[in-house]
C-alpha cells in the first residue's frame, strides 16, 4: 500500500537558470540583482498555511520532484504562504508533521508523506517549513515568504477574524513579533529574497490610518531583522486598493527595498466578464486597476502581481475572458507575478480531504501539468521584455496575442505573418502615422482582402496600411480595405496565420468572444536575432530588386 503511493513522474532533470546575483533590490519600478540587472519574478504560489501547516503536496510526490518541476516549467521563484501562528505559537510550531496530520485525522496524508518524503514526517512544523525553503534553494528557486493569515486555515473572507489589525486573530504586536521571527530565521539565507508582510487586508475594521501605522512598523521590523529581503506590502480590500498612496507616501528609513503587491482575479469583478462585452469590461477593469494600483508603476514604484489565476478546466467563461485581458496587461507593463497556484490538491481544505484544486498548475496527484495550454500562455510572460540590463536601446513593439500566448512573426521574409513563440517573433514599430513597420526595413503590414492574409508592402501611405486600435480594450487593430470595408487583424485557427476579418463584438454584445482579434503591442528592449531577419531579406532577390535600401538603421 505504501509503495503504491510513490508515483513516478517524469521531470526534465536539468534546465538552465541564469545566475542571479542576490540580494535583490529595486531600481525605480524594477526589481534588480546585485549588478543592477533586471530580475523578473515569475513565481508560483505554494500553499503552506492551511490547518495542517505543512506545504501541500508532500504526500503525493518527493519534494525534489516538485521543486525540479517548478524550475522546469520556467518559474524562478515561489511565493510560499505561512500562517502567523507558526511563528508565534510554540505549541503549534513544535508539533511534528505526523502529529499535525493526526490531530486532523489525516491518515492518508501521513502514509503519503511517509512514502514520499520520510525525512519530514517527524520534524516539528517550523523545521519542516525551514526544510521546504531549503529544498527550494537546492532547486535554485527564489522564495518570497507570504504571511497569508494568522490562524491556519483557508483564506480569505471579510469576517474570518484574520482580516485587519485588531481582528480576533490579528493582534498587531503578535504580528510584528512573528514577522521578526521569520525574518530573523531566514537572515543569511540568500534565496529568500522577499517577505510579503500580510496577505489581502480586508474586513470591517480596515482603514487607511492603521494601514500606515502598522505597515510602517512591520516594514521597519522586517528590515531591521533581515535587511536583505524585499519588503512587500499589500493594499486594502483584498489587495486591490493602494489608491491612498497617491496622496500620502509611506515613510520608511530604508530605500530600494520596498515593493507593493496587488491581486487580480476574474471574480474580483464578480461575474462582469461573463455578463458584459469583453472589450468594454477589459477597458473598464483595467482603467480601474490603473487607478487603484497600477499608477504606482508610473510613479516609479515596483508593483508585484502576487495572485492571479483561472479555473484550468476552461469551462468558466468569466475566467476565460478575464485571462486574455489579464495577459495583455501583464505583458504590456511587464509585471513581476505569481500565479495561483502550484497546488494540485490539498491535504484538507475547508473541511474536504484531498480537495482537487482546479486553479492548480499541477494535477490532483501533483504529477503532470493540469493544462499545458494554460502553461503555454503564461510562458510568454516568463522572459522580461524591458528593464535595466536588456540589450536594445530603442524600444520596439512585440505583437502579442494573449488568447494563445504567441506573437506575430514570419519564418522568412516571403512567408506569411503567423503566430509563433514570442521569443523569436518579429520586432515592429507602431509609427505616429499608425503604420506597423518591421524594424530595420521599410515594410509595413497592409490589409488586402476580407478573410485573406495581409501582406508586407513598402507603400505605407495608403489607408490599408493604417491600423487603428479600436474598441474599449484597444486591442483590435483595424484598417480599411481598398473598397472601404473595415477589417481587423485576426488569426486563422487552423494555420495560425494572420488574416483580416470583419471586426467582431467590438461593443455591447456580451455573447461573443473577441479575443482571437486581440493583439497587444508590447514595448520591448529584448535583444532579438537581427541576423535572422536580415539574412532572410537579403536572401530574397525579389525584395532586393524592389527595395534599393532595405535597412533604415
Ligand atoms: C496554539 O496552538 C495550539 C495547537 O494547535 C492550539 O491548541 C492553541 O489554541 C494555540 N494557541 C493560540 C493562542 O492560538
Ligand atoms: C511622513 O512624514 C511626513 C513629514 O514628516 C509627514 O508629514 C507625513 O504625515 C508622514 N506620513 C505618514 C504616512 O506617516
Ligand atoms: C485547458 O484549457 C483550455 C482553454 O481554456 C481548454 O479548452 C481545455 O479543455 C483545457 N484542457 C484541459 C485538459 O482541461
Ligand atoms: C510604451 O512606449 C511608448 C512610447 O515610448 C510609451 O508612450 C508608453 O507609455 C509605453 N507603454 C508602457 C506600458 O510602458
Ligand atoms: C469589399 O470587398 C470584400 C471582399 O474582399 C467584400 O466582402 C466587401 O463586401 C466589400 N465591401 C464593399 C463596401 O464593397
Amino acid at each position: 500500500m505504501m509503495k503504491g503511493l510513490v508515483l513516478l513522474c517524469s521531470v526534465a532533470a536539468l534546465w538552465l537558470q541564469a545566475a542571479v546575483g542576490l540580494p535583490l533590490h529595486t531600481d525605480s519600478r524594477w526589481i534588480v540583482d546585485e549588478q543592477g540587472q533586471r530580475v523578473k519574478l515569475r513565481c508560483v504560489n505554494w500553499v503552506s498555511h492551511l490547518e495542517a501547516v505543512v506545504a501541500e503536496g508532500l504526500s503525493k510526490q518527493p519534494i525534489d520532484e516538485i521543486t525540479n518541476r517548478i524550475g522546469s516549467l520556467g518559474f524562478n521563484c515561489v511565493r510560499l504562504t505561512w500562517p502567523l501562528f507558526l511563528a508565534t505559537n510554540e505549541s503549534l510550531s513544535s508539533l511534528t508533521v505526523r502529529q499535525s496530520f493526526q490531530r486532523l485525522g489525516l491518515r492518508e496524508a501521513i502514509a503519503g508523506v511517509q512514502a514520499n518524503n520520510p525525512f519530514i514526517i517527524d520534524l516539528p512544523l517550523i523545521k519542516a517549513f525551514e526544510a521546504v525553503v531549503g529544498w527550494l534553494g537546492e532547486a535554485e528557486l527564489m522564495v518570497v515568504l507570504d504571511n497569508h493569515i494568522s490562524k491556519p486555515g483557508w483564506c480569505c473572507s471579510n469576517f474570518d477574524g484574520n482580516g485587519f489589525f485588531g481582528d480576533q486573530y490579528f493582534n498587531p504586536e503578535k504580528w510584528i513579533e512573528g514577522l521578526t521571527r521569520m525574518a530573523t530565521m531566514f537572515n543569511g539565507v540568500a534565496h529568500v529574497v522577499g517577505m510579503s508582510l500580510r496577505n489581502e487586508l480586508r474586513g470591517p475594521k480596515q482603514n487607511v490610518n492603521d494601514w500606515y501605522r502598522y505597515m510602517q512598523r512591520g516594514a521597519e521590523a522586517v528590515h531591521a531583522a533581515n535587511p536583505d529581503v524585499l519588503v512587500i506590502l499589500s493594499g486594502l480590500s483584498f489587495d486591490k486598493d493602494l489608491s491612498f498612496l497617491k496622496n500620502q507616501p509611506i515613510n520608511l528609513t530604508f530605500t530600494a527595498k520596498l515593493v507593493y503587491e496587488v491581486h487580480w482575479y476574474a471574480f474580483s469583478d464578480g461575474s462582469s466578464w461573463q455578463s458584459g462585452n469583453p472589450n468594454q469590461v477589459c477597458g473598464r477593469v483595467v482603467n480601474n486597476l490603473m487607478k487603484m494600483s497600477g499608477f504606482l508603476l508610473e510613479q516609479g514604484m515596483p508593483l508585484f502581481l502576487t495572485e492571479f489565476g483561472v479555473d484550468q478546466r476552461g469551462t468558466n467563461v468569466n475566467d476565460n475572458r478575464y485571462l486574455s485581458c489579464f495577459l495583455s496587461v501583464a505583458a504590456e507593463y511587464d509585471l513581476d507575478w505569481a500565479v495561483w497556484t502550484l497546488v494540485g490538491s490539498y491535504y484538507l481544505r475547508e473541511g474536504v480531504v484531498g480537495l482537487n484544486e482546479f486553479y492548480g498548475l499541477l494535477d490532483w496527484n501533483w504529477c503532470n501539468p493540469r493544462n499545458s495550454s494554460f502553461l503555454q500562455r503564461i510562458s510568454a510572460l516568463q522572459t522580461p521584455f524591458q528593464g535595466p540590463g536588456l540589450a536594445e536601446r530603442r524600444p520596439y513593439s512585440v505583437m502579442f496575442h494573449p488568447s494563445t500566448g504567441l506573437c506575430v512573426g514570419r519564418a522568412s521574409l516571403l512567408d506569411p505573418l503567423r503566430l509563433g513563440p514570442c521569443a523569436d517573433s518579429d520586432p515592429w514599430y507602431y509609427t505616429p502615422q499608425k503604420f506597423l513597420t518591421l524594424k530595420g526595413t521599410y515594410f509595413c503590414i497592409q490589409a488586402q482582402e476580407m478573410g485573406k492574409q495581409p501582406r508586407l508592402g513598402i507603400i505605407c501611405t495608403v489607408s490599408n496600411a493604417q491600423w487603428d486600435m479600436v474598441s474599449d480594450s484597444k486591442m483590435h487593430l483595424s484598417s480599411k480595405l481598398d473598397n472601404g470595408s473595415v477589417v481587423c487583424l485576426d488569426v486563422d485557427p487552423n494555420t495560425n496565420e494572420i488574416v483580416t476579418n470583419a471586426c467582431k463584438c467590438l461593443s455591447r454584445d456580451s455573447s461573443c468572444d473577441p479575443s482571437s482579434q486581440w493583439f497587444k503591442l508590447v514595448n520591448s528592449t529584448r535583444s532579438f536575432d537581427t541576423t535572422r531577419s536580415m539574412i532572410s531579406m537579403v536572401g530574397s532577390s525579389l525584395s532586393f530588386n524592389l527595395v534599393p535600401k532595405l535597412f533604415v538603421e
